[in-house]
């Protein structure tokens, strides 16, 4: 997958770029990240890529004609470009999954007061945010992306790290995670982890998962009984005594 990043601090994307597992992708080539300065294109003399906003407030506020040019330079129309923004579109697993399947994406990140907006409405450019909150520029977030999809894309993961992925926990929070060693500081290990009963351990990372989610994402809970599930007999119950735990709790 291409993904070409327009920014104005190139350098921020080191630390997805060098490092760790999308690091790793980028080095096998699985991800190409093309990184353009906007700065670079800016025909003010004094390489200045912002304005005051008309009609006054506060900040300052990108000019049109760099990012403008920058995506012309880059071929952007032949992408899917994307405008990390607070106003966007709320990034979940969907869209990630959605925006894996591309073959390019381009991702615009603005500082100050946002972009022009003539350049969002000529390009008809998607704008994405990563939550309600207001970050100082869109390279966090364009970060926070391209880890998502990056972690989703064939061969990224090894085995050991993609784990189970499996149909039955899709949308659910993961069960809880222990390793070595069995005991410590006097703190224990569930004891079903350690019996080496596949399909007993299994039933209980399943329950640990339902009931994780319904405590802390009702909502996710909620979604994931309404999708169509292949169960097991034993899942099947498992299932219908944490929806059973999870109505009582929630009458009292
Ligand atoms: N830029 C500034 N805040 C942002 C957010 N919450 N999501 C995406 N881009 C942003």
């Amino acid at each position: 997958m291409i993904i070409d990043v327009l920014t104005l601090f190139p350098e921020m994307f080191s630390a997805v770029t060098d490092h760790s597992i999308i690091g790793r992708a980028v080095a096998n080539g699985i991800i190409n990240i093309r990184l353009t300065d906007i700065r670079d294109y800016t025909m003010d003399k004094h390489n200045r890529t912002d304005d005051t906003p008309f009609g006054g407030g506060a900040g300052m506020v990108m000019s049109a004609e760099p990012v403008f040019r920058t995506l012309e330079a880059i071929g952007a129309k032949e992408g899917r470009i994307i405008y990390m923004s607070p106003k966007g579109r709320l990034l979940d697993r969907a869209l990630i999954e959605e925006l894996s399947l591309e073959n390019r994406i381009v991702l615009l990140c603005g500082h100050y007061e946002g972009i022009d907006q003539r350049v969002l409405d000529h390009w008809n450019i998607e704008e994405v945010s990563i939550g309600d909150y207001i970050l100082t520029g869109g390279e966090l977030a364009a970060m926070v992306l391209i880890d998502a999809i990056g972690r989703l894309l064939p061969g990224v993961l090894g085995s050991s790290e993609s784990h189970k992925e499996e149909s039955i926990y899709s949308g659910l929070l993961e069960y809880p995670q222990y390793t070595k060693p069995r005991e410590f500081r006097k703190l224990t290990v569930p004891e079903v982890l350690l019996s080496g009963d596949h399909n007993l351990i299994r039933l209980w990372k399943y329950e640990q998962a339902l009931l994780l989610t319904c405590h802390r994402r009702p909502d996710l809970f909620e979604a994931y009984l309404a999708r169509e599930k292949v169960l097991s007999k034993q899942e099947k119950a498992v299932l219908e005594r944490v929806i059973g735990i999870c109505r009582l709790e929630r009458k009292q």
